[in-house]
């Protein structure tokens, strides 16, 4: 990587204005988001000239890497690496960073709240006082569900994974059950967070959260066989990729299986449509994809994205590179 001078950069989602000013102190930059129809041209020629990139949530594949024949690296403000064909990145040698560890804390919480809302109807009753219908106690049919005490079942025991059992087991007394590639030992879980492959784990756990990156692997991994498998009255909630999931088979179980409710943070296609049908379904909470999004962790995902960035610029190693070897 060239170093030392100042080169061209494309921002394709808005920074912060404290970290956009860090980029234009040392090189030229050019902001210019795609999902903006007015900043398309200005993303388009920017990207012929760009030698790093920065930004999220737009999808990077062959056909827009050829396009910028001198792109080096790209900092991906995501955990996530799913917007970005690996195999053309590897193959071109653009080097790939993305911001991991800043937002496992605000994600787990953001699926805790995900289990919570769903479990205790917190939304729809919510909605009730709102809309003025709160004239009397409420009756048992719009009682919930506890949460503490439930056995919670979470597919990936990555970082986020592991943040949501310690909150389930150290602060809700739930037994955990974790689908993963390999078991972990946690001590400050020990006995209390289990090893399962996946079917038994849909069979036991009153709650299902996922967590799992969004690869080939885990593509449409939750389908009408494995919704069949939970119990009856259980909740699902997805916290990771919308693609996990195959969001007919969920209907299907919301409308005519057992499935209690849903908590949906992310969906197969985002922004949702507004005719889609999970957009209104009495029994789902959906929320716009905010895992991430708080101003504290917002603010540090940039930070570490442009970290990134300029120790690759640098000639540096970048402290978080995403092992393209990974998925
Ligand atoms: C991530 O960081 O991957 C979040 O889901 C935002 O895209």
């Amino acid at each position: 990587m060239t170093t030392g001078q100042r080169q061209k950069l494309l921002v394709f989602r808005e920074l912060p204005a404290d970290q956009l000013a860090r980029l234009h102190a040392a090189h030229d930059v050019t902001v210019a988001n795609p999902r903006i129809p007015a900043q398309l041209e200005a993303f388009n020629v920017a990207l012929a000239t760009a030698q790093g990139m920065i930004g999220s949530s737009y999808p990077v594949d062959a056909a827009l890497l050829e396009r910028a024949p001198c792109l080096q690296v790209i900092s991906s403000i995501s955990v996530g690496v799913d917007n970005y064909d690996l195999a053309a990145l590897a193959g071109r040698g653009v080097l790939l960073c993305h911001t991991p560890g800043v937002l496992t804390e605000t994600t787990a919480d953001t699926i805790f709240a995900l289990i919570m809302a769903s479990s205790r109807r917190l939304v729809e009753l919510a909605n009730l006082v709102r809309e003025g219908h709160w004239t009397r106690n409420i009756g048992e049919e719009l009682f919930g569900h506890d949460v503490h005490g439930k056995t919670l079942g979470i597919l990936g025991f990555g970082r986020i994974g592991q943040a949501l059992a310690r909150r389930a087991a150290l602060g809700f007394g739930m037994p955990v059950l974790y689908h993963n590639r390999t078991s972990v030992d946690l001590p400050e879980l020990a006995g209390k967070a289990t090893h399962r492959p996946l079917d038994l784990l849909l069979q036991r756990a009153d709650i299902v959260a996922v967590t799992l990156p969004l690869s080939s692997e885990t593509r449409g991994l939750m389908g009408a066989r494995e919704f069949a498998l939970m119990k009856p009255g259980a909740i699902f909630v997805n916290g990771a990729r919308g693609a996990i999931v195959q969001e007919d088979a969920l209907l299907q179980a919301l409308d005519h299986g057992t499935l209690r409710a849903a908590g949906l943070d992310v969906f197969a296609t985002e922004p949702l449509s507004l005719d889609s049908p999970l957009r209104r379904h009495p029994k789902v909470t959906a929320l716009p994809h905010i895992g991430s999004a708080t101003v504290e962790t917002r603010h540090a995902m940039a930070v570490l994205a442009t970290d990134n960035l300029l120790q690759a610029l640098a000639g540096e190693r970048p402290a978080a590179v995403f092992d393209t070897a990974q998925i």
